[in-house]
């Protein structure tokens, strides 16, 4: 913020907007129609896209005063990992439809800042490569868990031995949704981007394969699909992911509190209370207003993340106030990465991390530990 004003004495504006709520729409402007759609669109009607943000606007700060929050600490303690920032980036798969960077232009933004990326089974990069644009930045890695076994442990091993040390598993796309957006595009966008995806670098995927996927990339989608759509899973299979991840595992899009509960039995670690910013089930309650029930049925056996919707200093701050330990955020610096590659995923990084420092002292907090649901407002 200072440094903002200190260059508006020299007429230096800052290169995007600072406010994050309008991100999307001047990546509108710069975005072809496909990109766009790709990150904006949501399920269905997209009703419950709008309620994700329309929980955050019903919930409502309480400021304190005199409390000395002059001095503050962001730094949080997430899984037995020290991070500057309950802020995480959450999954985005095949980020090259926004800029041709993609994955490591995101790497290397919050590798900078110290703050976590969550590394998509969908990357367009591989993860060798991301592990190494991202340095000595702490990584962590999202399975889309595949119907192949031998694919889905090869996969693992790769991650692991590249240093991601915490495993995202996502339960709630076991297939893809009703996406009206996407579909009235044929998918063009995302069907392109993944013919550099993960899966087709590895091993195990290309051994099935006549042909590489470089020399034949119809033949390996069409083995891709199969593999990683319809493949739901049931609770009884989270055993295999235990005996073949030595890191924590964390269940990603857990919105019902018995779920979480079942998480916490089969030995999980977390849980990320998320409705993939309301890219899945049309309808489907706001995130936010499942968290303070998912949090307490964790209670101590679970640490509980938080998506969909978090777009604001404040937002973080609610979600922190009902009960998560940190937040992921997934549009925002895809927004971000299309403004101006790591540029811009670095200026959203810090437009958000300035906001949620300030919004948390003028709020009377001195860290992310002091927040609890007497920060807000009830009735
Ligand atoms: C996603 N999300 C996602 N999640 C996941 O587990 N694996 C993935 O590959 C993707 N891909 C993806 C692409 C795009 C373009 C978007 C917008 C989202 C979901 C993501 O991790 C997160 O749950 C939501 O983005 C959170 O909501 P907000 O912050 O976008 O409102």
């Amino acid at each position: 913020q200072n440094e903002i004003y200190l260059h508006g004495l020299e007429d230096r504006l800052p290169p995007f907007t600072t406010d994050l709520t309008a991100l999307e729409s001047s990546a509108r402007e710069r975005l072809e129609d496909g990109p766009f759609w790709y990150v904006a669109g949501a399920a269905g009607s997209g009703a419950t896209a709008r309620a994700n943000r329309e929980a955050f606007d019903r919930h409502r700060l309480v400021p304190r005063m005199l409390t000395g929050a002059t001095v503050r600490d962001l730094g949080t303690t997430v899984l037995g990992q020290r991070l500057p920032a309950p802020v995480l980036l959450a999954p985005v798969g095949v980020q090259s439809i926004v800029h041709p960077d993609g994955e490591l232009a995101t790497a290397r933004a919050a590798a900078g800042l110290g703050v976590p990326m969550v590394l998509s089974t969908a990357s367009s990069h591989t993860l060798e490569e991301v592990a190494e644009a991202s340095g000595e930045g702490p990584r962590w890695f999202q399975l889309y868990w595949p119907n192949d076994d031998e694919v889905c442990v090869s996969i693992l091993e790769r991650a692991r031995a590249h240093g991601y040390s915490t495993l995202v598993a996502t339960l709630d796309t076991w297939t893809l949704a009703w996406r009206p957006n996407d579909l009235d595009r044929s998918y063009l966008p995302f069907i392109r981007g993944v013919g550099t995806a993960i899966p087709f670098s590895d091993p195990a995927f290309r051994a099935g394969l006549a042909t590489t996927p470089e020399e034949d990339v119809i033949a390996a989608v069409l083995r891709w699909v199969p593999m990683f759509t319809g493949t739901d899973k049931t609770w009884d299979r989270l055993p295999f992911l235990r005996e073949h991840w030595d890191g924590p595992i964390v269940l990603k899009g857990v919105q019902h509190p018995d779920d979480a509960r079942r998480a916490a039995d089969a030995g999980m670690d977390g849980v990320v209370v998320s409705n993939h910013g309301g890219r899945q089930v049309d309808g489907a309650v706001a995130s936010l207003d499942v968290l303070p029930a998912v949090a307490a049925a964790a209670g101590d056996r679970l640490e509980v993340l938080f998506d969909s919707g978090v777009r604001t200093g404040a937002d973080v701050l609610k979600a922190l106030s009902l009960g998560a330990r940190a937040v992921l955020v997934g549009r925002s610096y895809a927004y971000g990465l299309a403004h101006g590659g790591e540029e811009g995923v670095r200026h959203v990084l810090r437009c958000l991390l300035a906001d949620l420092d300030l919004t948390l002292g003028l709020s009377g907090h001195r860290s992310p530990a002091e927040l609890g649901p007497d920060a807000l407002h009830f009735g």
